[in-house]
């Protein structure tokens, strides 16, 4: 795609003998803002959902339609802010247990697998914040069923068949849950201890007056665990790396976070007042954007960059691509946070890490509360270096991941 794209710029279209049709790809924001706002109705999610499809069955992240509406309108008030701000334990004791790992790798003088390490830890809060404390059975004795997600780097078919194995032992959970809240006397005290599961089980779409099935809560269990833990650990990732290269960067980081007294539980209110370590978080977003690609298809023909697109065709967009418009961004490749206090006059669709439109992640603030707590806590002690400084090679496969994973020496900037 570089190579076409220095070539044929933001809009081409390419065979794909495999599918034995033209794949457009449009990667200017008028046209991204076509595709996701303006004449959103118009596209299905496209060919790029079919592998996902296998992993979430009828999720939100691969349903369209009327039923997409309606699980998107059940879920949509399990993610506002009073709900999300109430998960500050569940990230904190994520965290407190990595760090006390990280004090020790620190102590012995060992590097860390920061990939793997961001992996378990994105995975341990959204366990929780779908699960609450039924984690703790589902793991007893030493086996954790969900380690395929944190151990297996492959995303191929048999990822796909050892993920989709999960769906029985979820399945028997929500069973079990469904029955104990039909016969418990006390409600679920869900106030103090918000979890997805108590929420969904729970949820009535507000026009129909339905629940859910057990059959859709799997389904959205599933999309929720997928959809939340890659991401935001590639995220993760990605920033502790371009850190490790920038230290100009890292300084004004640790300057930021220095000001700021250390609270054990941070609150999204508080991490929110940090702006600087937002903006680093933006910057990595936008140069390593864990969804690299976005695919639809057209319904009815449509006009995109001057060229009709006929019905029935696979159209993409990549904010990898849309990042770096040399239109919109100067020094597209340089990793520089700052450039989001310039005002911030590009067209929004110009930075679109999370999508836009009425598809926008869901998750978006809860990612960024997870990220800047983690930041917090551990820009706060540790400056982290690659032990291996060799060029890093990408790979594009459902997330945008690196080839080898970052292992990382900690260097202690705090005594204990
Ligand atoms: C840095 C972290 C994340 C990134 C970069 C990210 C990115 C994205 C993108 C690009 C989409 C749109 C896909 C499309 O339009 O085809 C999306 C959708 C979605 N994301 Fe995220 N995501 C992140 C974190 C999360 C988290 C933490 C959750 C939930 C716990 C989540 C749940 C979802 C869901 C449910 C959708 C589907 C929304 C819909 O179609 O209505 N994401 N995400």
């Amino acid at each position: 795609m570089r190579h076409i794209y220095s070539q044929l710029g933001d809009a081409y279209r390419v065979w794909a003998p495999g599918r034995d049709s033209h794949t457009w790809v449009f990667n200017h924001p008028d046209d991204v803002r076509r595709i996701l706002i303006t004449n959103w109705r118009n596209y299905t999610k496209g060919v790029g959902f079919d592998r996902i499809k296998m992993l979430l069955g009828n999720g939100i992240i691969v349903s369209e339609g009327e039923f997409w509406k309606r699980q998107r309108r059940m879920l949509q008030p399990t993610f506002h802010r009073r709900i999300l701000a109430r998960f500050d334990r569940v990230i904190a004791q994520a965290n407190a247990r990595l760090l006390e790992r990280w004090e020790s790798a620190c102590d012995r003088g060992e590097p860390v697998n920061v990939t793997n390490d961001m992996s378990t830890m994105t995975l341990e809060v959204i366990l929780r914040a779908i699960f609450g404390d039924d984690v703790d059975a589902m793991t007893a004795g030493g086996s954790n069923p969900f380690a395929v997600l944190t151990d297996e780097s492959a995303r191929d078919l048999r990822f796909a068949y050892e993920v989709r194995k999960l769906t029985t032992l979820l399945g028997k959970v929500i069973a079990a849950r469904r029955a104990a809240s039909s016969t418990s006397a006390t409600p679920p005290t869900d106030d103090e201890n918000p979890n997805y599961l108590s929420m969904l089980l729970s949820a009535r779409d507000k026009d129909s007056g339905e629940m859910m099935t057990d059959r859709e809560i799997l389904d959205e269990v599933m999309t929720l665990i997928i959809a939340g833990h890659e991401t935001t650990a590639n995220a993760l990732n990605w920033t502790w790396y371009l850190l490790g290269e920038h230290p100009q960067v890292e300084a004004r980081l640790h300057a930021e976070i220095d000001a700021m007294p250390e609270e054990l539980v941070a609150s999204l209110q508080s991490m929110e007042t940090l702006r600087y370590a937002y903006n680093v978080l933006r910057e990595a977003l936008r140069l390593y954007p864990p969804v690299w690609v976005i695919s639809r298809r057209t319904i009815a023909p449509d006009t995109l960059a001057g060229y009709t697109v006929p019905a029935d065709t696979d159209v993409f967009f990549s904010p990898w691509f849309v990042h770096r418009h040399p239109q919109f961004w100067s020094e597209p490749e340089r990793f520089m946070p700052e450039r989001f206090d310039d005002g911030d006059n590009r067209p929004k669709l110009a930075y679109v890490p999370f999508s836009a439109g009425p598809h926008h992640c869901i998750g978006e603030t809860l990612s960024f509360f997870e990220m800047l707590v983690h930041l917090n806590r551990f820009a706060r002690r540790f400056r982290l270096r690659r032990v291996d400084t060799r060029p890093v090679q990408l790979e594009a496969a459902i997330n945008l991941r690196a080839t080898e994973p970052f292992i990382m020496r900690l260097e202690r900037r705090q005594a204990r």
